[in-house]
């Protein structure tokens, strides 16, 4: 939700904030804005609608130049996007750019209306500003800590006093804040790709920490005023891994990444055929969990639902998979004895980060699923296994879920080589399937142009139904929402055995049923519910494994993948899904890397 990014140094500011911001665009596009110091005076220019509007608007009205400011880029959250609610938010000696919310905004504004303070926005920001303004008799630091003790809620902000032209300051509790080290030069942003071109040096901020930047250096300090000596971090991506390397879209890009990043996560962890976690937990402990819950958002809780047929498939320990919306306020019945796994991309979604907090304070053992280095889940929870699928820029996750997948593998197996319900040929045996699938996967993705004939196809569609069994299944809920949050086509994911339960009446002339057939043990009760929808009308897309005859007398289209174990159908079969919403998306001329009303990162709850 929203990225941030602030310069202070020789370089052309506003170009670097540009950049930076479009590196974040990513987190939030209905409007963005810059602050930048012109000498001592400072220039705001918001804009509603992409980066390219507010570049446009800074062209007409002149770019400001100069060497320090902040820049933010928006996805709304209070007050529609427009110019006004876009930010920096302004008071008459200070300027802010914020990721969050603040929770009492109304409170703080009746005090500051009180005060005499006029509003322009509808935005909780606004408060921030005015309240900082306020709180400003010449003393920066003290300006922010009376701020900050006043408001509640998340946030990171980047400020700039107007009369401190040399210098920017930053603070962050919840919501995500790195500060990057250059040489001569320093900047601060919500994520590592918006400084890459610069540095791969950073501090992260915790909780209250108070930057202090100028172009000379960086201090930190707690709110009391105390200096914090920083960690200095070194980011492992480099820019080439936050760019579209010719690919027309980032989530192509990042499709064709899938190999790659599933090799990148899984070899790491193994060791002479066995699987080596490296986490703070001995196999009698892995093996003494009486329940797991996983917790997560959207895709990453597709990712728990694989995650528990094979947890209870293999190691036969009891699975919830739960939503963490839902999870954190339905009063869980949690113990010590429960694990807990915490699946997310960014490591920052705002529902999953208090589930994990709640399964914390009831005792649970939390292991968090993250690919954000450092981000507050990775930090916060008890153990953590990172995936190394590099940046994830396009909102619809790709990569960011197959190598979830990977570890969903790798969890499965170990508890089930730790309880002993596999042996240890069994698990080396499992191993070595689960280290051949980039191969695999490379096979599947030469067959990519194939996807752009059948997107052709079906994209004139106005609902679509994704059904399977088992673990195609939790494929079809994935494949369903890829296809809906890119393409804006209406689609359900069900239980192809569930359909007959009501939904079947919505099957009709030419309605396209995307069918997954990849799981041999349920294959003909499979093949039995296409008929049934074949029976009323459906346009059947099947997807099942090569050598499997008599396809073509059902199905409309049949995509035939390399054949794999049943278990392992799903690393395979995702591509097809994956690459069939993109090129229907691509073909209706949607923007596929930042679908309407979706951010990437979701630090609201
Ligand atoms: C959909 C998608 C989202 C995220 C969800 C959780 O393509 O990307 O459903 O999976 O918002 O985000 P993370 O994994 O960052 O917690």
């Amino acid at each position: 939700m929203c990225g941030i990014v602030g310069y202070i140094g020789t370089r052309d500011c506003a170009n670097v904030l540009l950049e930076g911001l479009s590196m974040l665009e990513y987190r939030g596009y209905d409007s963005a804005g810059v602050s930048i110091f012109e000498g001592d005076c400072v220039r705001t220019i918001k804009s509603q609608g992409r980066l390219a509007d507010l570049k446009a608007k800074m062209e007409k009205e002149g770019i400001p130049a100069g060497h320090c400011g902040i820049g933010h880029t928006r996805w709304a959250t209070h007050g529609v996007p427009s110019d006004v609610n876009s930010h920096p938010h302004c008071g008459n000696k200070v300027s802010v750019v914020h990721n969050g919310i603040i929770e009492n905004y109304t409170e703080i504004k009746e005090f500051l209306l009180s005060k005499g303070y006029s509003f322009d926005s509808q935005t909780d920001t606004e408060t921030v500003a005015k309240l900082l303004d306020y709180n400003y008799q010449g003393d920066p630091f003290a300006a922010i800590q009376n701020t900050l003790r006043q408001i509640r809620g998340s946030y990171a902000l980047g400020i700039l006093f107007y009369d401190c032209p040399d210098k920017l300051f930053a603070v962050r509790k919840e919501s995500p804040l790195i500060v990057g080290l250059g040489e001569g030069e320093n900047f601060i942003a919500s994520d590592i790709p918006a400084i890459l071109k610069y540095t791969r040096n950073y501090y992260l901020l915790e909780e209250n920490e108070v930057a202090t930047l100028t172009k000379e250096g960086i201090t930190v300090c707690d709110l009391d005023g105390a200096p914090i000596q920083k960690e200095l971090l070194t980011a492992t991506w480099d820019i080439a891994a936050a760019e579209k390397g010719g690919f027309p879209h980032f989530m192509l890009k990042e499709i064709f990444e899938q190999p790659a990043a599933l090799q990148n996560t899984v070899s790491p962890r193994v060791k002479d055929g066995h699987i080596d976690l490296a986490i703070p937990l001995t196999e009698s402990q892995l093996a003494g969990f009486k329940q797991i819950h996983i917790v997560a958002c959207g895709t990453a809780m597709h990712a728990g639902i694989v995650g528990k047929y094979l947890i209870e498939k293999l190691a036969r320990t009891p699975v919830n998979v739960d939503v963490a919306s839902e999870f954190r306020y339905r009063d869980p019945i949690l113990d010590k004895d429960d694990l807990v796994v915490i699946i997310s991309q960014s490591g920052e979604t705002a529902d999953t980060l208090a589930a994990m907090r709640l399964a914390k304070q009831r005792g649970a053992h939390t292991l968090a699923v993250v690919n954000v280095v450092g981000s507050s889940i990775a930090r916060e929870a008890d153990s953590v296994l990172y995936t190394w699928a590099g940046p994830e820029i396009a909102v619809a996750s790709t990569k960011a879920y197959t190598v979830q997948l990977s570890i969903m593998y790798l969890l499965a197996f170990k508890l089930a080589a730790c309880k002993g319900t596999i042996d240890a040929a069994q698990e080396a045996d499992y191993v070595a399937q689960l280290c051949a699938i980039p191969q695999l996967l490379e096979k599947v993705l030469e067959t990519s142009s194939r996807y752009e004939e059948l997107a052709k196809q079906y994209m004139h569609a106005e609902d679509m139904f994704f059904i399977g069994r088992g673990l195609d299944y939790a494929l079809s809920q994935e494949g369903s929402l890829k296809l809906k949050e890119i393409s804006y086509i209406h689609s359900e994911a069900y239980a192809a055995g569930e359909l007959k339960h009501g939904t079947i009446s919505l099957i009709t002339d030419d309605m396209p049923v995307i069918a997954l057939g990849t799981q041999q043990r349920l294959l003909e009760k499979m093949v039995s519910n296409i008929k049934e929808v074949k029976a009323r009308g459906a346009n059947v897309l099947f997807i099942c494994y090569e050598g499997y005859e008599g396809a073509d007398e059902f199905a409309d289209n049949v995509i035939y993948l390399p054949l794999s174990s049943d278990i392992f159908a799903p690393l395979a079969s995702i591509i097809p899904l994956q690459l069939f919403a993109y090129y229907i998306s691509s073909l209706k001329g949607c923007d596929v890397d930042k679908p309407r009303n979706l951010a990437k990162s979701v630090t609201v709850e």
